[in-house]
């Protein structure tokens, strides 16, 4: 034997031992992706169906258990899957998004090797290519805390999910067209509650107990406010952070978001309305659902509670009240007691202004003046294989640079165990959310007006809520804190579909000198290979 083979029998084996963490199981899945007719609206369209499910199946998991997810694309053209805020540790590779992940051809398949590491929380997973998030193909995904961690509240007597978000009965096809030909996309038709319209889904409960929610926002474009009539919503956890226990008549959930709700069913038996309409719109669309007592055969009656619609301020002062629950465990047992994110120096300060322009005529979104577009090779597999001229490291600035917009394919370049202030500057006058892929971040801060070193003097320190996805109210900054302790190629979105579409997004390299496979397995042996990077060989180095 060479001794290079008997080098790769070593590594093998001992990628084999840190992949197999020893006591966590496997879950495996087998998901075909198929069209279909959904009647969300009462009208036929073509819907994106996972195992001839709208909304897909939702995985249920428990921390650091590996999931096996065989992805089967019976669609006519390429398809992905992405994981929103299921951190791929180590593995960009199987972020499912075009800067990392080869798409699954028609007719092929892919099999994601995720692991729920060091995680807790509600998320969601979704379809990433073009516009085919607009068609389905999105479905919920809940990490459990592992069975002797304390969670700070009582088990509920039902955990749901409640997948919503605002909705088009064009199809994917036509809005991916309207936007290929440089226009913007009409106000949506309506929103949905776990691809239900108006009162199609039903939550039932019994008097008495509490219940478990978990809501995210898998719409295009729109903040939510969620509420249920007569009944009050304690949050709990955000995007995996337990928070403190706060009580809302109603919820500001934006696009891309996801929350968990306990209420209680202490209301005389009947049936009551579950809202969630869109914020900051001029016309408002409500979805409704039903929240049915067990025993009461009544019908919804009345009208669905109202909810706030443009009070930015309501917004905001909500969003800082949404704080960490500093002795609650996480994934581990109560983790705050050993870091304290706002101790721990700054290496880096980035600023990231949005923008919305022209470009050849045609509409663009940006980030500090550049509209990103896919090179010809999924940029981690370019870096892997050291293919050059895929991507520039530096081709968008840390700063806003008041350049008008150009296109490129925006790589920006971090290091490895820096710790880092990422400020998202809005100057528009909209509703954008950030994602951040690979992490979860601190949201340290967020205020109107434009930000300055000097609005560190507002930050929260103590017990900001650490999460994937944060708003930016318009013409006003938010600030995040991020260790970046994920080696690897991490996208960087607005979650407002249409603007990541059209280029408001980018690539964080997160990268240090040192190849080792304690910071960042190497690619996946099934890794599809594509561009530039087809016919090379996925051998471990
Ligand atoms: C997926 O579903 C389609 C339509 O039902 C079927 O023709 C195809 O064989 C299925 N593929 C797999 C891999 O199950
Ligand atoms: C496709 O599925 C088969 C099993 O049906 C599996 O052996 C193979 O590894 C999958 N392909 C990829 C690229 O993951
Ligand atoms: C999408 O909508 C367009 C316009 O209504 C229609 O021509 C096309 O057939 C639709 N595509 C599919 C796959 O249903
Ligand atoms: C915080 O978590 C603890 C569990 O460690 C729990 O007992 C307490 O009620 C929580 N406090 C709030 C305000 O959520
Ligand atoms: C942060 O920087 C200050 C001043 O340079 C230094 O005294 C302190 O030890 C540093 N803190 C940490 C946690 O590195």
């Amino acid at each position: 034997m060479s001794q290079e083979a008997v080098l790769g029998g070593l590594l093998c084996c001992l990628l084999m031992a840190i992949v197999v963490v020893a006591d966590s199981p496997y879950r495996f899945f087998e998901w075909n992706v198929t069209y279909g007719y959904i009647y969300p609206l009462g009208v036929k369209q073509q819907g994106i169906l996972i195992n001839g499910q709208f909304p897909g199946p939702e995985i249920h998991s428990v921390t650091n258990d590996n999931l096996i997810i065989n992805v089967h694309n019976s669609l006519d053209e390429p398809f992905l899957i992405s994981w929103n805020g299921v951190q791929q540790r180590r593995n960009s590779y199987e972020d499912g998004v075009v800067g990392t992940t080869c798409p699954i051809p028609p007719g092929k398949n892919f099999t994601y090797i995720l692991q729920a590491k060091d995680q807790i929380g509600s998320f969601f997973y979704f379809p990433s290519l073009g516009l085919h998030k607009a068609a389905g193909g999105f479905g919920g995904f809940r990490i459990l805390s592992r069975p002797l961690i304390p969670v700070p509240f009582d088990d509920p007597a039902g955990d749901f999910t409640l997948l919503i978000g605002d909705w088009y009965k064009a199809n994917h096809t036509e809005l991916k067209a309207m936007l290929n030909r440089g226009r913007r996309l009409p106000f949506p038709d309506a929103v949905l509650i776990n691809g239900c319209g108006p009162n199609g889904f039903t939550i039932n409960v019994d008097q008495g107990k509490t219940y478990r929610l978990r809501i995210s926002n898998v719409g295009l474009e729109h903040s939510l406010n969620f509420r249920i009539e007569g009944h009050k919503l304690t949050l709990v956890e955000v995007e995996g952070t337990h928070t403190l226990q706060t009580t809302y008549s109603s919820i500001d959930v934006h696009v891309g978001q996801s929350i968990s709700v306990l209420f209680t069913a202490d209301q005389a038996p009947k049936a009551y309305y579950i809202a969630a309409s869109t914020r900051f719109t001029t016309r408002i669309l409500t979805a409704t659902a039903a929240l049915r007592y067990s025993g009461s055969g009544q019908p919804l009656s009345g009208e669905p509670p109202g909810g706030p619609t443009n009070q930015i301020d309501w917004s905001l002062n909500q969003a800082r009240s949404i704080r960490t629950n500093l002795t609650a465990s996480g994934p581990r047992p109560n983790p705050q007691g050993s870091y304290h994110y706002g101790l721990i120096n700054l290496t880096r300060t980035i600023r990231l202004a949005s923008s919305a322009g022209l470009v050849d005529g045609k509409q663009r979104y940006a980030v500090n003046s550049v509209s990103f577009v896919a090179g010809d090779t999924p940029l981690k597999l370019a870096d892997y294989f050291g293919i050059p001229g895929v991507f520039r490291v530096g081709s968008i600035s840390d700063a806003p640079t008041g350049r008008g917009m150009y296109l490129d394919t925006s790589v920006m370049q971090a290091d490895y165990r820096a710790f880092i202030e990422i400020v998202f500057e809005n100057r528009e006058s909209i509703v954008l959310t950030w994602h951040l892929d690979g992490y979860s971040f601190w949201v340290v801060g967020m205020d109107g007006g434009e930000w300055s070193p000097a609005s560190r003097n507002g930050y929260n320190l103590r017990d900001a809520v650490s999460r994937c996805t944060t708003q930016v109210y318009p013409r006003s900054w938010t600030a995040i804190y991020v260790a970046l302790d994920n080696k690897g190629m991490w996208n960087v979105r607005s979650e407002f579909w249409a603007r990541q579409y059209l280029g408001q997004q980018f690539y964080l390299r997160v990268y240090s000198p040192v190849v080792s496979i304690r910071d960042e397995y190497p690619i996946p042996k099934n890794a599809l290979l594509c561009g530039r990077a087809a016919g090379r060989h996925t051998r471990p180095l």
